[in-house]
């Protein structure tokens, strides 16, 4: 029997992956809940013979989409995806996101942007009023660390918002690298009073690779519930 978390992220997963249909290009998310979704899509396979084809977004989720039988393609071949599931650390009332808990916000970015739909798959914890409790993952070149995170720390003081900590994400006693052989600067923000700016304004940070902030670009979430109910917001 799961625990109430697992089967808000379960059956979440399992609604999102009923979405998906044969003859799709599909999106693989990162993260405890997108591999649920791994799982059940497996699952589809291996009983209703589905065929699909996926990209994933992490060599992490790659990994486990070979182990489950899931023919795994890069974006490269796949050339357009129909539709990408994915996890998130937060969502608001616009279905705007905070992503890159997990250090794949990049790939998942670059992925989501070649979907004709995401659709996110989130326990209920995930929503939130406003944005920026969680903080906010900001992929950054290796090359200027330092300097980049000055220049993030006075766009933060220029801005509208109430906490201002910039910490590099650790692993191991050492700086986290990403799959694209980068560093994740974690922005502590407790909330983010306009998102889109935010969005936009760390992105013109020169070192910076990409914000864990999703702007317009989430379509529907699937919301689960430790008692097992599912609702979609969209
Ligand atoms: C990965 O980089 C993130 O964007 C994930 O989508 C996020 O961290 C969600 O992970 P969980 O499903 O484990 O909460």
């Amino acid at each position: 029997e799961l625990a109430p978390i697992d089967k808000a992220k379960f059956v979440a997963a399992k609604r999102a992956a009923e979405m998906i249909e044969d003859g799709m290009r599909v999106g693989l998310g990162t993260g405890s809940t997108a591999a649920w979704l791994v799982r059940c899509l497996g699952d589809r396979v291996a009983m209703e013979g589905l065929n699909i084809v996926t990209v994933p977004t992490s060599t992490r989720t790659a990994d486990l989409a070979r182990e489950v039988g899931l023919k795994v393609v890069s974006l490269e071949e796949a050339g357009w995806l129909d539709m990408t599931i994915d996890g998130a650390d937060e969502f608001d009332g616009e279905l705007n996101l905070i992503k890159g808990g997990g250090g794949a916000h990049l790939r998942e970015k670059v992925v989501a942007a070649a979907s004709d739909q995401l659709v996110v798959i989130a326990d209920k914890s995930k929503e939130v009023a406003s944005l920026g409790a969680f903080p906010l993952p900001v992929e950054v070149l290796p090359f200027g660390l330092s300097t980049t995170r000055s220049l993030l720390e006075e766009t933060l003081i220029s801005l509208d918002v109430l906490g201002r900590d910039v910490t590099l994400r650790m692993k191991g006693g050492v700086p986290f690298v990403t799959d694209e052989g980068n560093h994740i600067l974690d922005l502590h923000l407790t909330r983010i009073g306009n998102p889109r700016q935010m969005a936009m304004v760390l992105n013109q940070i020169p070192g910076v690779v990409e914000n864990g902030l999703f702007i317009d670009i989430c379509d529907r979430v699937v919301v689960g519930y430790g008692d097992g109910r599912v609702e979609v917001r969209d």
